[in-house]
């Protein structure tokens, strides 16, 4: 049999059948279940959505009750996993302290039964309630400051902001944070949830599978590109100097962050949503040079590279939503992260009805037979 073609980064082989979400890159779609992420980031609350990516259809009124009632009730910390983040070193990254204190969580949980759909189900459910308040633990951690208890009562958005700050949030800052959830829950078969399915094919639990995901998550190709947007605007200082940074940039074959994806060969509808959602906050809390900047930035950047399909994707205006809600820069990954554990948890129960170990194979390309010197 002759070799198989290398597909490097394994662009277009698909992994897996799956139906959670579909993206159409030319046409610039994407939705969740067959519903276009437009209509329910106008419509649905995160915890609707992540109801629907578990378990494939919109809940009822009773359902999302209940679900939300759940989500508050397993939101608690244990105290040991608290004492745990309280231990990390303050100068981790919030991303390395999120993919510890995934396996942390695991730990303190009740063991998963495998075997068992409401087991792993429970455990699922664990992972999207806690995922916010391990975030929030650690960034008060690491500004010296104490942890604070969720409040069953608030809904993912408000909670998160509540752990944080020890504050009611208000309601503009809550809403915007959720359609921001709603927008980054899921996105098909990406490296972090191919990472997750991958760690959920060996027969492991949601906490380790979506631990694994995580560090995948952070590197700066993947969701680690939204913090490194913030700071290359910082960089390039004032609308006037964009088009010498870019030429810069590309004479040295440096990519421009917040650009440019795997599939989307036109502006990703993610970054549409969360443009509309940075003007929508201006509005109310007054705007920033950086978005002329980054208008500016777009501009040179599509003028130049759109006829080779790059454009926005979703990282590029959600860094200066959070900046206007006064969260640092490195805590936009951990932000992406809490709302894409509902994706993961619906892979790893996907990837659970039919379960295959992942196993590729390689072209081996190096020496073999080869005899030692000193024998
Ligand atoms: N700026 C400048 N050139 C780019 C960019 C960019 N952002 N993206 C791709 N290119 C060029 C690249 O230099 C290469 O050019 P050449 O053929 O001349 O060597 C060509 O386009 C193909 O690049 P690639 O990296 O092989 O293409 P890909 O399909 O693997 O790209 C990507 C996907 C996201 C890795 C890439 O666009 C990139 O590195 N973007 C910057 C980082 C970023 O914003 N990441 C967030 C991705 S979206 C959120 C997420 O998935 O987490």
């Amino acid at each position: 049999m002759s070799n198989p073609e290398l597909v490097p980064g394994l662009a277009g082989i698909p992994a897996a059948e799956s139906s959670i979400s579909f993206i159409d890159g030319q046409a610039g779609v994407l939705e969740y279940r067959g519903y276009k992420i437009e209509d329910l980031s106008a419509n649905s609350t995160y915890e609707e959505v992540a109801w629907l990516l578990l378990y494939g259809e919109l809940p009822t009124a009773d359902e999302l009750s209940a679900f939300e009632a759940d989500l508050g009730r397993l939101r608690e910390l244990p105290e040991a996993l608290v004492k745990m983040i309280q231990a990390m070193p303050a100068t981790a990254h919030p991303m390395q302290a999120l993919q510890a204190s995934l396996a942390g969580l695991g730990m303190v949980s009740p063991k998963t039964n495998l075997r068992d759909a409401a087991s792993k189900d429970e455990a699922c459910r664990r992972v999207i309630a806690c995922t916010p308040v391990l975030v929030a633990a650690f960034e008060r951690v690491r500004a010296g400051k104490d942890y604070v208890a969720p409040k069953a009562e608030l809904s993912t958005a408000a909670n998160f902001l509540w752990c944080l700050d020890g504050e009611s949030p208000d309601d503009v800052a809550v809403r915007t944070l959720d359609c921001a959830l709603i927008l980054h829950a899921e996105h098909t078969m990406n490296a972090s949830t191919f990472a997750c399915r991958v760690v959920a094919s060996t027969e492991n639990d949601p906490y380790t599978s979506c631990s694994g995901a995580v560090g995948a998550l952070f590197g700066p190709l993947h969701g680690g590109a939204n913090e490194r947007v913030l700071k290359q605007l910082a960089t390039i200082g004032s609308v006037d100097e964009v088009e010498a940074w870019y030429d810069a940039k590309s004479a040295n074959k440096q990519k421009v962050m917040g650009f440019g994806h795997r599939v989307y060969k036109t502006k990703d509808p993610r970054a549409n949503n969360l443009q509309t959602l940075a003007t929508e906050l201006f509005q109310t809390l007054g705007s920033t040079p950086k978005y002329d900047l980054a208008l500016k930035l777009e501009e040179v950047v599509t003028a130049r590279l759109g006829d080779r399909g790059i454009y926005p994707n979703v990282d590029f205006f959600s860094g200066l939503v959070y900046e206007k809600l006064g969260l640092d820069t490195d805590v936009f990954t951990p932000i992406f992260a809490m709302a894409r554990v509902a994706g993961y948890c619906a892979h790893y129960l996907e990837q659970h009805l039919d379960n295959k170990l992942f196993r590729p194979g390689q072209i081996y390309a190096g020496q073999r037979d080869r005899a030692l010197p000193r024998s």
